[in-house]
This record gives structure tokens, sequence and C-alpha cells, in this order.
């Protein structure tokens, strides 16, 4: 199987400060990956890399065989890499129906009816608050609105970067069923996320980054259950 997404060797640098270094990871199509790790390590700035938004110092970066490495922001998500990014940067004096039409810009407006359906399906909060100003909804609606809206682009590829961080753990599980959902629906995820444990049970391979490099690679349950995963991020 050849992976849909492949890293090879890459560097991030912050001027003189290296973020992220020499790291190697291959996603798979259609399955969960996740990449987890506690605050500081490198794992924004790994997906904001892969979305052009930073520079890559060195490696290389393959999305469905093609080298993508040196890409523009809006070349990548022309090719269906899409990401939520951290702190889910929502408009929020805009209306929940307005930033959902913003996702699917890039696509025109032909077909936004049926994908509002899917995501109502998916988030029926959202529905009922269609009208209202983002700026009002919960963290946890303001979660779903960003992750919506980033299905409105119909990715290929969905980047997400710590979608439960700073919600309550009832939501935290919402956000966590839609998230397999939408992968059980055939799209390919790349999850970022400090909740190693909730990461891991519902991904199928998994990377611990640690100051900036990879620590640890597996499956989602070899990971659950290593050793040194269970110390350092699962309370023993
Ligand atoms: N804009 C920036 N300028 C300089 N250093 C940064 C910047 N953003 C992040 N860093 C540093 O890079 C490292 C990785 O940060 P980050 O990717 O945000 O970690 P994580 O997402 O895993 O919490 C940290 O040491 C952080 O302080
Ligand atoms: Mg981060």
């Amino acid at each position: 199987m050849t992976a849909m997404l492949e890293i090879r060797g890459l560097e991030i640098n912050y001027g003189h400060i290296e973020a992220v270094r020499g790291v190697d990871m291959s996603l798979e199509a259609g399955q969960i990956t996740a990449l987890v790790g506690a605050n500081g390590a490198g794992k924004s700035t790994t997906l904001l890399a892969l979305s052009g938004l930073l520079p890559k110092a060195r490696g290389s970066v393959l999305f469905e065989g093609e080298d993508i490495t040196r890409l523009a922001p809006h070349q990548i998500v022309a090719r269906g890499i899409v990401q939520v990014p951290e702190g889910r940067a929502i408009l929020t004096t805009m209306t929940v129906r307005e930033n959902l039409e913003l996702g699917a810009y890039r696509r025109g407006r032909a077909s936004v009816g049926d994908d509002l359906e899917y995501i109502f399906n998916l988030f029926p909060r959202l529905k009922e608050r269609l009208q209202g100003v983002a700026g009002n909804l919960s963290g946890g609606e303001q979660q779903m609105l960003a992750i919506g809206r980033a299905l409105m682009a119909k990715p290929r590829l969905l980047l997400l970067d710590e979608p439960s961080m700073g919600l309550a753990p009832i939501v935290v599980q919402e956000i966590f069923r839609a998230v397999r959902a939408i992968n059980a629906d055939g799209l390919t995820l790349f999850l970022v996320e400090q909740n190693v444990r909730q990461a891991l049970k519902i991904a199928q391979k998994g990377y611990v980054l640690e100051n900036g490099a990879l620590a640890l690679s597996g499956s989602g349950r070899e990971l659950l259950g290593h050793p040194r995963v269970l110390e350092a991020y699962l309370g023993g």
C-alpha cells in the first residue's frame, strides 16, 4: 500500500529555533492517524508546515505521490488538504450559515445544500443555530462549526489541530464521536491531540512527538498499551 501522505525528514525552524526535526510519518488513505504529545512538542508547527503556512527547512512531503513540499497554501488546499486550526478560527461576527458557506467558497455554490444536510446530521445543533452569529456559540459548537466549515470544502485529507482543547468532557465525547463518524464515511484524518487516550482510541495509527522529534509510533492500540505512553501521558 502506498501512503496517501508521506513525510520524510521534515525539519521546521522558527528563526534559529529548531521546532521539528527529522520527522518521518506516513498516513494511509481511509485511516485516522493521530499525532500526540505534550504542549510545545511541535504538533501545530507540523500541521502548519503541511498546509504550507510555515516553511519547511528540510525534508519532503508527498501527497498521493506528488511532491507538495514547496507548494503554496492555496495550492495545497486545492489538492484537498484542509486544516481545522487550533483555536477554531471561525468568523465570530458572521452567522453559522455564512461560516459554513465560506468553507465551500473554493468550489462555488453548486451543491451546498446537500453538504449542509451532511453537516446537520453530524452536528444537529448547528442547524438549530444556523441564523445565529457564530460568536454566540459555545466552545463546543464553535469547534463543530470549524469542522463543518472544513468539511464544506470537500477535503480528501482533513488536518485537525486539537479539536477537544478546552471543552467539557461530555462535549469532548461528542467531538470524538463525530470525528469517528467522518472517518467511517471514508475521509482520511490527521488528528493532533493532547488528549492522548481519546486520540489513540480512535486512531488506527499514532505518532508520539516529544520536543520536536518522534519518540514512538505504532498502532493506536499498541501505543495505548506502551509503558512510555502510559507513564508520560496516561498517568501511569
Ligand atoms: N511563532 C513561533 N515563534 C517561535 N517559536 C514558536 C512559535 N510557535 C511555536 N513555537 C515554539 O515551537 C515549539 C512547538 O510549538 P507548537 O508546534 O505550537 O507545539 P504543540 O502544538 O505541540 O503544542 C514550542 O517550543 C513553541 O514554543
Ligand atoms: Mg498546538
